[in-house]
């Protein structure tokens, strides 16, 4: 074991359009860094390599697969972290980086979490570095020629899993729904979006920024098909009902500020003030 570990660098490469690979990630692509990248099975495919592959660089002869199976099965994941974990540690702990390819940015729902979190608990001394990229639903909405927020508009970006009814529960409180991994509820998703008038303000958007990208925008017409994974809803809340504005932001009717929540802002702010005080004075005696 060397004394001086590599670095396991996120390389998020954006949904799927080489063009939208950041300068940082390509800077890393071309390091002497171990490529790793996912694949859901041995020697299948992957999304991530898939765009750099698309570029002129050509994939190093020592490039590691690791597999992440696509199961909701916590052990069997735990397993697969595990094993990713044990393949690359060997590699950082001889001193050499290792660059993790990861398909959109790598804060967002990615793979790459998890691999971290098990590197760092076989070695607290790896560092790991992470280069922020283009998330599929920026680039969704570039595609589709959308603002996701205006002024003071509210966005929650919600993975689809938790059924309808928590659609229902965000729906006045939000002036735009991200809705990721929707191929399981798709149908679901349309009925719900049917329901509540919101289907001409609902666009689909499949393996956006790759070659094959696919954008619907009459999302009824998707109805009984399966899509790919690599699949979101854009939906645009035009009739939340909005109040007067406080502070740049428009208020929401009805709502009262938690005192429980005023107390312990009024703490924070009571701490900072005295914090900010020289000679350990404090503003407020
Ligand atoms: C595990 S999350 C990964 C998110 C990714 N890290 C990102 O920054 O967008 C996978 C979900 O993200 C969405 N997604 C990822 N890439 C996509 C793409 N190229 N086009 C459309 N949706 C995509 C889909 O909803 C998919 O089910």
């Amino acid at each position: 074991m060397s004394q001086h570990r590599g670095r396991l660098i996120a390389a998020s490469l954006g949904p799927g359009d080489e063009g939208l690979i950041t300068r940082k990630a390509w800077q890393a692509l071309q390091s002497d860094a171990l490529w790793c990248y996912p694949v859901r099975r041995k020697g299948g495919s992957s999304h991530a390599l898939g765009i750099v592959q698309r570029t002129e660089l050509s994939t190093p002869h020592d490039a590691m697969e690791l597999v992440f199976p696509m199961t909701h099965d916590t052990e069997v994941l735990s397993r697969a972290w595990a094993r990713a974990a044990a393949q690359i540690v060997p590699v950082l702990q001889a001193g050499r980086d290792v660059v993790f390819l990861v398909e959109g940015d790598a804060s967002t729902f990615s793979t790459f979490t998890y691999l971290a979190r098990f590197v760092g608990q076989s070695d607290v001394n790896i560092v790991v570095e992470i280069i922020a990229g283009v998330p599929s639903y920026h680039a969704a909405a570039a595609s589709a020629a959308i603002p996701l927020a205006e002024t003071d508009d509210m966005v929650a970006i919600v993975p689809a899993g938790y059924g309808v009814a928590e659609l229902e529960h965000l729906l006045p409180h939000f002036d735009t729904l991200v809705l990721l991994k929707v191929k399981p509820l798709l149908d679901d998703i349309i009925r719900w979006l049917s329901d509540n008038d919101l289907l001409e303000h609902a666009i689909f958007i499949e393996k956006a920024g790759a070659p094959e990208e696919r954008m619907i925008r009459n999302v009824a017409s998707l109805a009984g098909e399966t899509v790919n994974y690599l699949s979101l809803i854009l939906v645009r809340n035009r009739n939340r009902q909005r109040g007067t504005m406080i502070r740049g932001c428009k208020k929401k009717d009805g709502v009262v500020e938690n005192p429980a929540f005023r107390l312990s802002r009024d703490k924070k702010r009571a701490a900072t003030v005295k914090r900010s005080a020289p000679h350990g004075e404090s503003y407020d005696k």
